[in-house]
């Protein structure tokens, strides 16, 4: 049968990770989606650069590759930034691919344009690991929690200040040093300026409340302010005080003052369920006038917790084009497999 073949753009950490996370769970998705999802083509910015963990997949250093091929049907964009990514996602779409991203840049500023684009050509457009890495939030708001009037949300969505803070506030780790750290570690922007100054929250920002309050918000409505006027004393007082500083990215809606966006450093009460998120773990609070608190907590950043998002997103929209080719999927989840001996 058809194997649905994925053009891979960027195999950094999270482009690595999506690779590794097909390959170790292939049975489990294969039987999810119906058939086998192949990543054909992979682009990189050095083809020369040796990438032993990407095994014998193709290489190219040229879009058309992928662009131009009639067989791939997915493009999955993990390059990071506005341009070229926004540019190849356009055409991929017009191209009649289905594409999924993680790239809060372009899904902040150029969202709009995407849908549009999707819309235009009937394909698919997915961005779940664009906030919160591997946490499930952005299919909950378009999906899960739409019956409700939200009012309020409220997070912590930027693992590599979080992971910054936590080690500045547990082992009095220095600035620069633990920077260097979340950096080493792929939890970091390419320019980690986005990250210290607040920018990556506010682009996570703007698209939480624009989903969450069904409105437009745009990357200059979202305040800003990031971590980088923070000093050991301001987190040595917080300590002393019962309190915590969390960066928070916060969006409200009322009737009296509308949709106000922001993201700023906050001292928390260390018994405030934000206060105990830590390390590179992100958590999103979100207040409906239905379902009353939700919370949601993962990893925000990294290889393999990105890339769980981003093959879950792979997996729908591949359900999708079968689904369409052939009819529905079949829903394998009531099947009897292994079951503990007591219920066997
Ligand atoms: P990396 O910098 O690790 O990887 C980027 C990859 O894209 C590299 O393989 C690079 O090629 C390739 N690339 C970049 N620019 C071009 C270009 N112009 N042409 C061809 N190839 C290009 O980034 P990440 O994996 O960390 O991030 C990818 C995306 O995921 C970004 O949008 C980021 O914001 C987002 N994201 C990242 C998370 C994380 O934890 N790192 C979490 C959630 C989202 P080469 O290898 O040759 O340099
Ligand atoms: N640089 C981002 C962070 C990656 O640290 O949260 C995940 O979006």
């Amino acid at each position: 049968g058809k194997s649905i073949k994925i053009g891979l753009l960027g195999s950094g950490t999270v482009g690595s990770g999506v690779i590794r996370v097909l390959e170790m769970n292939r049975p489990q998705i294969t039987e999810r989606v119906g058939t086998p999802i192949e990543i054909k083509t992979v682009l990189v910015r050095d083809v020369k650069k040796p990438r032993p963990q990407l095994g014998d997949v193709r290489l190219t250093d040229k879009i058309e590759d992928i662009l131009d091929d009639p067989e791939i049907d997915v493009v999955v964009e993990l390059m990071g930034g506005i341009h070229p990514a926004r540019e190849y996602m356009l055409r991929a779409m017009e191209a009649g691919k289905s594409v999924v991203t993680a790239n809060k840049d372009v899904v902040a500023q150029f969202g709009k344009d995407m849908f549009a684009m999707a819309e235009k050509k009937d394909v698919d457009f997915r961005f779940e690991a664009s906030v919160g890495g591997g946490i499930p939030i952005i299919t909950p708001l378009k999906q899960c929690l739409t019956a409700n009037r939200i009012t309020e949300i409220l997070g912590i969505v930027n693992g590599t200040t979080n992971y910054m803070l936590t080690k500045m506030t547990e082992c009095g780790a220095d600035y620069d040093t633990v920077l260097k750290e979340a950096q080493a570690k792929g939890y970091a922007e390419a320019n980690p300026s986005a990250d210290v100054d607040g920018l990556d929250a506010a682009r996570k920002a703007a698209i939480l409340a624009s989903l969450a309050f069904n409105t437009r918000v745009q990357l200059e409505d979202v305040s800003v302010e990031g971590i980088t006027k923070i000093t050991p004393d301001d987190i040595e007082y917080a300590k002393d005080l019962g309190y915590v500083i969390k960066l928070l990215a916060v969006g409200k809606d009322s009737d009296e003052n509308g949709v106000d966006v922001r993201v700023h450093p906050v001292f928390l009460p260390k018994t405030h369920p934000l206060a105990s998120v830590n390390g590179v773990f992100n958590a999103i609070f979100v207040r409906g006038n239905a379902i009353g608190e939700a919370m949601f907590y993962g990893q925000g950043a990294g290889s393999l917790p990105t890339a769980s998002a981003v093959v879950s997103d792979i997996i729908d929209v591949a359900r999708d084009i079968i689904n369409r080719t052939f009819g529905h999927v079949r829903c394998t989840c009531y099947e009897k497999k292994k079951l503990c001996p007591l219920d066997a």
